[in-house]
Order: C-alpha cells, then structure tokens, then sequence
C-alpha cells in the first residue's frame, strides 16, 4: 500500500509521542520496582522470627551478615573500599584470606578523582568499581569517602574529595549512581566528623550547626537526596559527646527523619557502643564490634553484639518497641531487593581492559601540574637523552598499605616502568635514593638499606643524567597517608629534602614528581624547574605519569584542597591543640566555616598553591565573562556564561570555576564559596561558550536561629577565574 510521505512535522509528532510512551513505561517500571519492593518487604517481614530478624542486624563473619536460611534470603557481602575491591579477608580475624581469585583493577584514589573536576569521569569511576564488586560478589562496597580536608595531617585524606563541599557533593553523586548501577550499594562514608584519624575512635568533635550543615554535611547530604545511595557508614567519632554512628541529631533527626534516607546505617569496625543507643538512634547493621577497625580483634562471638542477644532482650521485655526493630529490617531487606535478590542484576567484570582505561583516564586527567618553569615537561623522548629516575616512590607500590582501602591489584605499573616503558629512545637509568619502612597499619618499621649509602648512590647516578626526575613524597605506611594514625610532619620524611638539595647541587634539571595524597612543605621548591602532583593512581600509575611527562596527555588537574605554605598557615593549626588535635578527646573546630581557601582568602595568608589551582600545557583566554540578569528572585538561576579559547599549540581542557560571596551579611561569611564548575576540553586555536547554571538558592546560608537555610537578599559578588588564588573577572548581582 503506497503511503503518502508524512510531513516533518508528523515525523517529529510520532517521535514524541513513542519518547513519552517510552519515558512513561520506564517510569511505570522504576515505580513498580519500589512500589514491587515495598509489597516483597511486607511479604516477607511476616515471615520473620523475632530472632531472625534480629540477626539481620548484626554481623555474622568480619564482612558478613546473616541470611535467613530456611527462607532462601541471602547472606549481605561486604567489602572495602572507594577505589578498589579489597582482597577477601577471614572470617573472624584481620588476616587475608589467601584466595587465588580476588585480585582486580586498582583506581585512583578519590582526590585524584576529585581533582579532575570532571563528574562524567566519576560516573564511569563509579561504574566500573561497582562492576568489578559485582564480580566479586559483594553487595555492599564500602566507599566512597567524604570526609572534608581540615587539616594536611590527616592520615586518610587520600582517600576522599578534598576541603570543598560543593566538589565533593558534585563529585561523590556521578560515583554513587555508578557504583549502584551493577545493583551492588554504596556506602558513603564515615558519618560524619571523622576529619582526622589520631583518637578516631575516642575523640569528641565540637562544632557549630553552621559549619556542620555547610562544610561537613553537604556531601553526605547530595548522596542520599541526590544520588539515592543504599548504605551509609557511621563515624568512630563523637560529637557533642555522642557517638556518631548512633546519633540522636545525626543518623536519626538529620538523616533518617529531615533527608527521609532510606537506606541502611551500618557502623564503621567497633564504632556501635550502645544497645539502646544503636536501636533508637538508627543504627541498623551493626559491624565489627571487639575489633579496632583494621589491626587487632578479639575472637568475635557475634552474639555480644549490642544489636545481638542484648536487643533481643530488650525487644522481648517490650523496653524497646517492636516497630524499632521492623523498620531497622525494612531497610534491611529494601538493600536486599535492591542488591542480590534483585530480578534484574546485571552480571560484573574484573580486571578488563576498559576498567584499565578508566583508570588510566582518570589517573591522567587528575595529575596536577603545580609548577613547569621553562616548559620543563614535557620530556621529548630522545636517544641522546639520559633520564635519571630518583626515589622511593618510583618503585614502591602504593596500592598496598594505607588502611582499609589496601588493594591486591592483579598488575600495578610504577613510575619507573612506566617511564621505561614510555621512553624508548632515551637512556632511563634509576637509583633509589631514598627508603621508608614497609607498609605496616601501627607500626613504623625502618629500612634495613643504609640511608648515606642510598644517598650516595642516588647522587652519582644524577651526575649522569640530563634530567632528573625526582619521584618522591609520601607512603601507605603507619604516620604517613595511612588509616589509624596521622602524620606528625608536615614535609617530606625520610631524608628527602636533604637529598633533594645535593641532587640539584649536581644537577639542574630536577623535576619533582610527587607521589602523596596530602599537601607538603616545599621549602626545595625553588631548586627545582617542575613539579606534578600525581597522587595515588592505582594500577595504571607509571602509565599515566608517563602520559602526562611526555607530553601524551596534556594535565588538566586542578587542586581539591589548598597547599599552605607552611602548616600554621591552615585553619585547623590556627587555634592551638584544642583545634586540632584536641585536648583530652575534646575537639573545637574553631575556624568553623573558614575551612581550606575560605581561611586563606578571608584571612588573606597566600597559599602555596591554591584550591582549585593547576597549569596546563597549553594556555587559555576567557573572556565575555557575563550574567544574565543584574537581579534575581530567590526561585531563580544565575546564568553565567564566557568563551574560552585555546589560544596554545596543544589541546588541552581549563576548569571554569564560579566563586560567590557577600561583602554585606548579617553573617560571618567566607570571602567567597565555590558554587560552580565546568570543565572544558578544546583543541588548539578552538574556542567554545560555555554557561554555568548556580540555583540562587544554593547562596543560602544555615542560619542557626531558625535551625535551617535562609537565603539572604542584597547583593552578592560572582568570581570568575580558574582557581580560588585566579579570578579573572568580578561582578555584582542583587536577590530580591
Ligand atoms: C575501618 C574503616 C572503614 C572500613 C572498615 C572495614 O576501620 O574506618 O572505612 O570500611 O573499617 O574495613
């Protein structure tokens, strides 16, 4: 049958008509899935024994929690962490289990990943981590961290976003919806304060509401309304003389009851102390009691659990209603359908080339280049070329040690074979120069090397080169980027600032690739022509370092946290000991909202390098910088917009950052606060429009006198610029 050729605009009608039919159909399917869910849970809760439906709540091995056996409902698997599947650990002790099966893809840790500035990134982060859990058969992957950056010290800073709230909540929900994309739950964590790790599990942290809800909270807060993340781990710590996992504000007012959470609250290893506390409070699997979180553990009888054979107790003798319990095993079991009794889970991967990729991507693309005097990088490769590979670092892995985030990786490139690997012309010779003990959680044990001699060595074999390449900075072990304990140091141990300074006495041509997730003292700064700051990156480090010094990949990293030139000039170590790091287990974080660049910028103390800050090889111009509007109203959205041009002869991507702040307020306020981002990729010569969207009230303040936001009128100053230290343009607006 001929048919007469239908118009476009009965196309484009038929179009939207089958789009709608379809978004309706999958929306009819999301519902019925929770919808679908609700009814199995109420199903199911009826089937329960008061017993059994205790011993959900409370671990069954070191990583595991009890099924119900005569019903088919499965056993819940856990594992660490946020940037890879930790090898399988025993049942009931600390030690690895020895498996042959479970080595997988080590990522980047998270302030590499924070440092992209890139929230696609993170999702395809996300996914693939929570395909490689799948794999593994874990249910509960326990990550991501989010932890804010107060201070340097901090031992476990590697592992999550930086000082930022807004980077970490615009990063963490791309990971957290890609991680449960595999039907595997993330569990964001630690809930919340646990900002430092010295007294982690002792030490009371004192805070304002205001600085809690607008630095310490918001992360958290964008992965359960934003990101619908499944589990949630409470902290170690207390605040205001509670303990965090089990809080009357924290886990049962702010999350369960004003964020409407409806997931699981699980403690981190020992962090429960109550039964009356966990049961009321919203604590809802309880792990790890009797262990200390990473080393020692007492041989657990599961049953002296609080939330064990004392809640059923209490349950029985009708002290503790039975309508705590039912809804402590509703979202007990919603984390089962949503996970391993759910009927459409896709299958996982390991170890394949496209978590490799990932990887690599991500690694590359969070390298920051802090300092590149004469365009020292990029290193040409060139047969006439001797490259001298100095340090530690350069060899040492770094996916073992660190805490609980410790990996087995199946393969593990390190700078020194990734350079190699790379330069195929050049002459790369190597000299360790350098060594720190081995990578053990409490305890440091120093090399048996003889330090003269390495340093003697290390010497000689730079006197060789053309170029030296300095691959130093921080390790996994105990006091230096590692759970359980912070660093007493602010610069680099290990002899290495000595050591720095007798290579560049013999050679000029010293770049320093540093290898830490923290800030440190550069007083060598000077001496040296380059510096890249390549973090921890997993399995595909040597390659991504190698990428980024050749020149392959050109680095667009920016800074998740600031580096003070020296530690007095960061706001945690501004206030003495009851600051940080507290005094008799009581903590007062007196900078309150003055956290990271918001100290520097208002107090005016140049950083070393800045939040937000990182050279490229390329070089950008913005410009056109322009709001859309000169007055708001409250329902609004500020539309920013700017070209930006490549104006060099290499590709390269610039990270448009938008700042606002208010001169005039009722309030204490920061000078200003990051309230947008955009990263930016373009060829040489190429030049692009881009718009940033900020929600006017995303300006509100916590105002503790209504104990909520208010969103203040008047006017407000937008910053333009490419780091918090490099505003290239400043404008007012007013809120109506
Ligand atoms: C540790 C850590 C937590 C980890 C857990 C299990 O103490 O604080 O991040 O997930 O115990 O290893």
């Amino acid at each position: 049958m001929k048919t007469s050729p239908k118009s476009p605009l009965t196309i484009s009608i038929l179009i939207i008509c089958i789009y709608f039919s379809q978004l309706q159909f999958l929306a009819q399917n999301t519902e019925q899935s929770s919808s679908t869910i609700a009814i199995k849970i109420e199903n199911t809760l009826k089937k329960l024994t008061l017993k059994e439906k205790v011993a959900l709540c409370h671990a069954q091995s070191k990583f595991s929690t009890k099924g119900v056996e005569r019903l088919g409902i499965p056993e819940i698997w856990m594992a660490d962490g946020p940037h890879g599947v930790r090898a399988e650990i025993s049942w009931d002790d600390w030690s690895y289990a020895g498996w042959t099966n479970d080595s997988i893809t080590a990522f980047p840790a998270l302030t590499c990943l924070a440092a992209t500035f890139n929230p696609k990134l993170s999702s395809q982060f996300g996914f693939s981590l929570g395909e490689e859990a799948r794999y593994r058969k874990k249910d509960v992957l326990l990550g991501p961290g989010v932890n804010i950056y107060r201070t340097p010290l901090n031992g476990r800073n590697f592992e999550y976003m930086g000082e930022d709230p807004f980077l970490a909540s615009t990063m963490v929900v791309p990971y957290i919806k890609g991680v449960q994309k595999n039907g595997v739950a993330a569990c964001v964590k630690h809930y919340a304060l646990n900002n430092q790790e010295l007294w982690r599990d002792k030490v009371n942290v004192e805070v304002s509401d205001r600085a809690l809800h607008e630095i310490y909270l918001p992360a958290f807060k964008a992965a359960v309304t934003k990101a619908n993340v499944w589990a949630l781990m409470g902290a170690y710590n207390k605040f205001r003389g509670q303990y965090a996992t089990h809080h009357e504000l924290l886990t049962k007012k702010i999350l369960k009851e004003d964020w409407k959470y409806d997931g699981v609250v699980i403690s981190d290893w020992s962090s429960a102390h109550s039964t009356i506390a966990s049961a009321m409070f919203g604590l809802d699997i309880e792990m790890g009691t009797g262990t200390d979180g990473l080393g020692t553990s007492t041989s657990n009888h599961y049953d002296h659990y609080y939330l064990a054979t004392s809640f059923l107790k209490k349950l029985k003798s009708g002290e503790i209603p039975l309508a705590i319990l039912d809804d402590k095993v509703r979202r007990i079991l919603r984390l089962r359908f949503r996970t391993n009794m759910s009927n459409n889970r896709p299958l996982g991967r390991a170890n394949n080339k496209e978590h490799h990729d990932v990887a690599r991507k991500v690694a590359a693309e969070g390298i920051v280049l802090l300092k590149n005097e004469n365009n020292f990088f990029p290193i040409k490769d060139d047969k006439n070329l001797i490259i001298a590979v100095i340090g530690e670092n350069a060899t040492r892995s770094m996916t073992a040690g660190g805490g609980s985030s410790e990996l087995k990786p199946q393969f593990e490139i390190s700078p020194l074979q990734g350079i190699r690997a790379r330069y195929k012309n050049a002459t790369i010779i190597h000299s360790m120069g350098f060594a720190s003990g081995p990578s053990v959680y409490d305890k440091v044990i120093p090399s048996k090397l003889n330090a003269d001699s390495l340093r003697v060595a290390a010497i000689q074999t730079a006197k060789k080169a053309d170029i030296v390449l300095f691959v130093g900075g921080l390790s996994k072990s105990h006091l230096q980027d590692c759970e359980g304990d912070d660093r007493k140091q602010f610069g680099l141990p290990f002899g290495q600032e000595t050591l720095i300074n007798d290579i560049v006495a013999v050679n000029q041509n010293v770049g320093f690739v540093l290898v830490t997730g923290n800030a440190v003292a550069m007083p060598w700064l000077k001496k040296v022509k380059g510096v890249i700051q390549t973090w921890y990156l997993g399995s595909m480090a040597g390659h991504a370092i190698a990428d980024v010094i050749s020149g392959a990949v050109n680095p667009s990293g920016k800074l998740p946290f600031t580096f003070p030139i020296k530690l007095e000039d960061n706001a945690a170590h501004s206030f003495g000991e009851i600051s940080y790091p507290g005094i008799d287990m009581t903590q007062q974080y007196k900078e309150d909202i003055l956290v990271g660049y918001r100290w520097h910028d208002t107090k005016e103390i140049k950083p070393l390098y800045a939040f937000g800050y990182g050279l490229s090889y390329t070089s950008f111009k913005v410009s056109n910088i322009e709001i859309d509007k000169k007055t708001y109203t409250k329902e609004a959205s500020i539309n920013v917009s700017c070209t930006v041009k490549n104006i060099g002869n290499i590709d390269g991507a610039e990270v448009i950052q938008i700042y606002i702040g208010k001169s005039k307020s009722k309030v204490k306020r920061a000078l200003k606060e990051l309230k947008g981002f955009q990263k930016v990729k373009l060829k040489s010569g190429e030049k692009s429009n881009i718009n940033i969207e900020i929600p006017v009230n995303s300006l509100a303040f916590y105002d503790e006198t209504i104990s909520d936001w208010n969103l203040e009128k008047g006017d407000y100053i937008i910053y333009v610029g490419n780091a918090a230290n490099n505003i290239f343009k400043k404008k007012t607006f007013s809120v109506k």
